[in-house]
């Protein structure tokens, strides 16, 4: 019998992994990343202590994730990326800057999210960037779903923040409609939130204004 395919978020490619990725995975991965498991997450034993907790889905390259967590020493990060030359690249970050407040799964984050987050546990999550997947009979792949939506709102703690950013116009559409839908959610702003100062501009970012790409961010809140 064969199972059923779930409709994934990214297709993962193969053979572009550079030499250092790949040193960094072996020699880095035991001590920066996390495996998978079914089971919620140690975060004392991961950390080494008790703070508060943002999770971001899709790393990406990890430039983003790495100003961020530098910038917010209290706060634990735990990045999360399918892609394993962007998984290397963000290991060789945390080891060059030394950071104790972010780790990394190479996983799924959906899977990350339901099985090893507990309820209500989270100050923010980050989706900065999200695959656009734009052609219409691929936008079953587009993370920000209504039931995305209620995973996010359910693993944050009350006040927790979702934050995400697109530069793709009719997904920004999307995530407006999707997250003012979902009950537990409440805008912070009427509409697309301006650039928080905490997510720094990426080169990827700078690239797309330049080339007439408005990015819109939204910020919305677990309410209590
Ligand atoms: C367009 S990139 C943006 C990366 C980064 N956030 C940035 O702003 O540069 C989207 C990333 O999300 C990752 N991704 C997509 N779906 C994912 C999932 N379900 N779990 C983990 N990573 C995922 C992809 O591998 C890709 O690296």
């Amino acid at each position: 019998m064969t199972e059923r395919r779930p409709v994934r978020s990214y297709v993962l490619r193969q053979g572009r992994t550079t030499p250092a990725q790949s040193r960094a995975l072996d020699a880095l991965g035991p001590r920066y990343a996390i495996p998978f498991a079914p089971a919620l997450l140690d975060r004392v034993a991961v950390f080494g202590r008790s703070a508060p907790l943002v999770v971001e889905i899709g790393s990406g390259m990890g430039e983003t994730t790495l100003e961020i967590a530098k910038a917010e020493p209290a706060t634990d990060f735990l990045a999360i990326e399918v892609h394993a030359p962007g998984v290397g690249s963000l290991l060789r970050g945390i080891e060059a800057a030394g950071l104790t407040n972010l780790r990394v799964i190479r996983h799924d984050a959906l899977d990350v999210l339901e099985q090893m987050i507990a309820d209500g546990s989270l100050a923010g999550i980050h989706l900065f960037f999200p695959d656009p997947w734009p052609k219409k009979r691929h936008h079953k792949r587009r993370l920000v779903q209504p039931a995305f939506a209620a995973l996010a709102a359910r693993k944050l703690a009350a006040g927790g923040m979702l934050h995400l950013a697109t530069d793709w116009p009719d997904y920004a559409e999307q995530m407006l409609t999707v997250l003012s839908a979902e009950p537990l959610l409440e805008n912070t702003v009427e509409g697309f939130a301006p650039r928080p100062e905490r997510r720094p501009r990426t080169k990827f970012e700078l690239r797309g204004e330049r080339l007439g790409h408005p990015v819109h961010d939204f910020v919305f809140r677990r309410r209590s």
